[in-house]
């Protein structure tokens, strides 16, 4: 069977996107199901190009277990033919992402990934940047949340 390819996207692919695809790989692995997922990030900015995630989202994402080695890259058009699911963080990147969207098919693959949170409520992924620790803790707890949601969602279907 052809693997479900994930695409999770942010702003700069350092801190909330490379986290998301950190924990939906932890779940991969702890369900046995690494094969029938291909998971990747990617950011709406290139500023970050090459780079590490953010040191304090490796070292908050440590602390609850997870080692984050993917390295920052722009999204781009060609992934819209790469991927099964878009899923972005926030309000910004949905636009983001329907600007490099040529059709309405590519239009369709982008979801929203507070969408798939079912213990918290929340409308998106805050970006974690500009604050402080507590932030990054409150990213990692949606993305858990949001990454057994959709997880579930996608093993059911
Ligand atoms: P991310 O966080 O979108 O979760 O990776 C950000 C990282 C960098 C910037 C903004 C958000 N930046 O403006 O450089």
């Amino acid at each position: 069977m052809t693997p479900t390819s994930i695409l999770f996207v942010c702003l700069g692919n350092i801190c909330r996107s490379p986290m998301a695809e950190g924990v939906f790989n932890k779940i991969l692995d702890r369900e046995n199901a690494g094969t029938r997922f291909r998971v990747d990030s990617a950011g709406l900015l290139d500023y970050h190009k090459g780079n590490l995630p953010d040191s304090r989202m490796r070292s908050h994402a440590s602390q609850r277990g997870y080692e984050l080695v993917h390295r920052s890259r722009p999204v781009t058009k060609a992934d819209f033919h790469r991927f099964d699911l878009i899923i972005a963080m926030d309000e910004d990147n949905i636009k983001g992402l329907n600007r490099l969207a040529s059709t309405q098919a590519d239009a369709s693959k982008i979801l929203r990934m507070a969408d798939f949170c079912r213990r918290m409520q929340a409308t998106h992924i805050p970006d974690p940047y500009y604050g402080g620790d507590k932030g990054f803790q409150h990213v990692i707890d949606l993305l858990e949340d949001a990454c057994e949601g959709l997880y579930e969602k996608l093993a059911e279907d």
